[in-house]
């Protein structure tokens, strides 16, 4: 296969239009048109808003994408497209427009698995991954840790209710801050008492068994915070937004890092990488950071416009697939809104 190719990779599993370009492991372009403000007075992603939305942003930003780029679509050698999970209306608009570009061009397609994109993107910034590395993904859909070894992704535990970002954005809302919260929360902690309040760190006692070692409950953290909040209104207490915005904020940065070095642990593995648009958080990242310093891991975390959903990721794993023989999708392929972080690449002939 050709050493470095030209990939363009389209991304719509939620609320942003993303265009991405890439040469080999080298980012050109990454265009994303937002939906984000449509939805805010929602509280959250309406899907039929998003889907719409993307009809309309898709062919400007493919547009703006190469214009950035300084490259023809005659010129791509392969089209990226997120397969899942998402929002299923929100995945056919990119997938669609996909398989209308491979197919025009008579170029392959790669319906990929968003999450390993999520992971993957950090070589556009940081150079190849180590052949085995942990991936700490967290986002609004999702909180997982993951094994790539290779180009085998393995799941190692995951979320058993709420993802982190999710966590975040409800939190945020029972403050009264916009949606989506988690950017919120980090601006308004900095000004805050981390240890102000003493919130609960899901799945972490020993009573909690090893079975749930590395995986993830924020439901349970969401709760409490809403039970203290009202539980001081109730008393006439006057309720610090900053001292519960941090101390929320790093009850999840515990158990996120806590779990994170604990699955390199466990697999003898000493690197990390740390992806989604939770990995934007600034406590997340000085935090794994320090520990990491401490305990000789290393920790990669690509920059916070990376961090949150892109195309350049999604071009970024397509390429990475396209450079190392890996199978193109049937153009009859579909999508879902649920896919395990094993299934790398749609219809893969195995
Ligand atoms: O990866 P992403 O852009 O979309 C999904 O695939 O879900 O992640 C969006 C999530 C939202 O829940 C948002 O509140 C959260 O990432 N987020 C943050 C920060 N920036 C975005 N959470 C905490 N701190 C941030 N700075
Ligand atoms: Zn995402």
């Amino acid at each position: 296969m050709m050493s470095e190719p030209l990939v363009l990779g389209i991304e719509t599993s939620c609320d942003e239009t993303g265009v991405g370009i890439v040469r080999g492991a080298t980012l050109l372009a990454d265009e994303v048109a937002s939906s984000v403000d449509e939805h805010a007075r929602f509280g959250g992603v309406v899907p039929e808003i998003a889907s719409r939305a993307h009809l309309e942003a898709m062919v400007p930003t493919i547009e703006r994408a190469c214009a950035v780029a300084k490259v023809k679509l005659s010129n791509i050698d392969a089209i990226a497209v997120t397969g899942g999970p998402g929002l299923v209306g929100a995945l056919i608009v990119g997938t669609s427009s996909a398989k209308a570009l491979a197919l025009a061009l008579g170029i392959p397609v790669f319906a990929v698995n968003h999450l390993a994109g999520h992971i993957v993107v950090d070589e556009l910034e940081h150079g190849p991954l180590p052949d085995s590395v942990i991936g700490l993904l967290v986002s609004g859909g999702h909180s997982s840790l993951i094994q790539l070894t290779g180009s085998d992704f393995r799941a190692l535990g995951a979320t058993l209710d709420d993802a982190a970002g999710e966590a975040f954005d409800k939190v945020a809302r029972l403050l009264g801050l916009p949606f989506p919260g988690g950017p919120w929360i980090d601006q308004i902690a900095q000004s805050g008492d981390e240890n102000a309040i003493a919130f609960p760190r899901g799945l972490t006692a020993a009573h909690e068994g090893a079975a749930n070692r590395l995986n993830f409950s924020f439901s349970g953290l969401k709760t409490a915070v809403a039970r203290w909040v009202k539980q001081q209104q109730q008393a006439g207490n006057g309720v610090s937004v900053p001292d519960v915005a941090a101390s929320f904020q790093e009850a999840v940065v515990d158990v996120l890092t806590q779990k994170a070095f604990a699955a390199c642990q466990d697999t003898g593995i000493e690197h990390l990488v740390i992806g989604g648009g939770v990995a934007a958080n600034s406590r997340l990242r000085a935090r794994a950071l320090e520990r990491a310093a401490s305990i000789g891991v290393s920790v990669r975390i690509p920059r916070p416009g990376l961090c949150t959903d892109n195309g350049a990721m999604i071009a970024a794993l397509g390429s990475r697939l396209l450079m190392r023989g890996a199978t193109p999708s049937d153009l009859s392929f579909s999508t879902t809104s649920v896919l395990p972080i094993e299934t790398v690449v749609l219809d893969e002939l195995d």
